[in-house]
C-alpha cells in the first residue's frame, strides 16, 4: 500500500500531531515518459507551518492537501533517457512512492556517505547560511558574528562557514543543552541560551566591542537584544521568524532606534533567489566538510508515520539538529 502525509487541520498555534495524517492512497504506477520514484527521507523545515496556515510565499495548503515538503528519494524506474534507476533525486511531496515527470526531479550528483545531507548542510538551509554570511553579510576575517537557533541546519552551517572565513562566531540557542552541542560539535566561540534569566547580560558581555553581523534566524526579543550590541556598519541579516509562526496575529516590530545608532544595515533573505547557484554552494560546502570544517546533527524519526511527531517537535524547538524522517 502506498501512503502519504497530509495536512488534515490547519494548526492552530502550536501544531499538534493531528494537524497531519498518514494515509493510504494510490499506488503509484509509472506513465509514459515519467519517472516513477521511492522516497527514502523527508525533510521537515519551519516553512512549512507557514505554508499550512496560508502565509508563505511558495502557496497555500487546503486541508486534505499533500504536505510539500521537501523529498530524497531513489529512482525505481524510469521512461525517460535523463534517469536510470538507482538515481538519487530531489524533489517535493510526501509521497512514499510517486510517478513524476523528469523536470519536477533534481538529479543529485551523490559525492558523500551521508544522502541525507542533500537535504540539510549540503541542500536548501545550507545553501540559506551560505548567502546570508558570505553573499549577504559578506563576513570577513576578524568579525564578530552573532547567530540564532544555532543548533539547528541554518545557523550551525552559517557559524561553520563564518568560522572558516577567520570570524568570531557566537551562537543564540534554547537551554545549556544546545549551548554546549552548539560549542562543542560546531566549534562556535561562544553560545548563549536565550531562555537564561540573565540572557541580555550575558549576551552583551559576550559581545562587548559589538556586533559586526547578526544572522537573524528567530525575530521577538532575541532580535530586539541583539539589536542593542551591532557595532558601527554592522549588517543584518533577516532570514527566519521562528518567535511567531506559531502565532495567528503578527507582534509588533522590535524597536528600531538602533538601527540608526549604528548606521546598520538590514537585509532580508530569501533563499530561493540563491537556487541559481547551489552547485556553486554545494562545491564550496563539499570542500569545507572534507576539511573537517563543516558539520552537521540530524534529528531522525524512523518510519513515515512518525512525520507528523517530527515535525510538532520542530515547531516545540525540541529538535536537535535538521529534522528528518528516514523511511526505509
Ligand atoms: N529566508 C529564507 O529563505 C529561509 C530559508 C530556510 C530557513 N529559513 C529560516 O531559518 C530559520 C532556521 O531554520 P532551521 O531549518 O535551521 O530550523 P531549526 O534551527 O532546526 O529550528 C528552529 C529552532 O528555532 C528555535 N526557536 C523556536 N522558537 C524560538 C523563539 N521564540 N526564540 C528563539 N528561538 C526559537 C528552536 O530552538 P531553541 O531550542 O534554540 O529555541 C528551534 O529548534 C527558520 O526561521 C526558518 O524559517 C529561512
Amino acid at each position: 500500500v502506498n501512503r502519504q502525509v497530509i495536512m488534515q487541520r490547519r494548526p492552530d498555534g502550536v501544531p499538534l500531531e493531528t494537524d497531519l495524517a498518514v494515509i493510504d492512497c494510490e499506488e503509484a504506477n509509472l506513465n509514459s515518459g515519467d519517472v516513477l520514484c521511492q522516497s527514502q527521507w523527508f525533510s521537515l523545515d519551519p516553512y512549512l507551518r507557514s505554508v499550512m496556515g496560508g502565509r508563505h510565499m511558495s502557496g497555500k495548503l487546503e486541508v486534505g492537501d499533500v504536505i510539500p515538503g521537501g523529498v530524497l528519494a531513489r529512482v525505481i524506474q524510469s521512461d525517460t533517457s535523463d534517469f536510470v534507476k538507482g538515481d538519487w533525486v530531489l524533489t517535493h511531496g510526501f509521497y512514499e512512492r510517486f510517478c513524476k515527470p523528469a523536470d519536477q526531479l533534481q538529479k543529485l550528483d551523490m559525492q558523500i556517505d551521508s544522502p541525507s545531507h542533500y537535504l540539510g548542510v549540503l541542500g536548501m538551509p545550507g545553501l540559506t547560511a551560505w548567502a546570508g554570511i558570505t553573499q549577504l553579510a559578506k563576513v570577513q576575517a576578524g568579525d564578530a558574528v552573532l547567530i540564532s537557533a544555532a543548533l539547528g541546519p541554518v545557523g550551525a552551517t552559517a557559524g561553520q562557514i563564518a568560522k572558516a572565513l577567520g570570524a568570531r562566531v557566537i551562537g543564540i540557542a534554547g537551554g545549556p543543552a544546545k549551548c554546549a552541542a552548539v560549542m562543542q560539535h560546531y566549534g562556535f566561540d561562544a553560545c548563549i541560551d536565550y531562555k537564561a534569566d540573565d540572557f541580555t547580560a550575558q549576551l552583551k558581555s559576550a559581545t562587548l566591542k559589538g556586533i559586526d553581523v547578526y544572522f537573524d534566524n528567530v525575530g521577538g526579543r532575541v532580535l530586539e537584544a541583539a539589536l542593542q550590541n551591532l557595532a558601527l556598519g554592522a549588517r543584518v541579516i533577516l532570514c527566519g521568524l521562528m518567535d511567531q509562526y506559531n502565532q495567528a496575529e503578527r507582534p509588533a516590530g522590535p524597536n528600531l532606534g538602533p538601527v540608526i545608532g549604528a548606521r546598520a544595515h538590514l537585509m532580508g533573505l530569501v533563499v530561493y533567489d540563491f537556487f541559481p547557484r547551489m552547485e556553486e554552494f554545494r562545491a564550496y560546502a563539499l570542500d569545507l566538510m572534507r576539511a573537517g570544517k563543516l558539520r552537521a546533527l540530524e534529528d531522525v524519526s524512523l518510519g513515515i508515520e512518525q512525520t507528523p511527531a517530527a515535525f510538532v517537535r520542530l515547531m516545540r524547538g525540541e529538535n536537535f539538529g535538521k529534522v528528518l524522517v528516514k523511511l526505509t
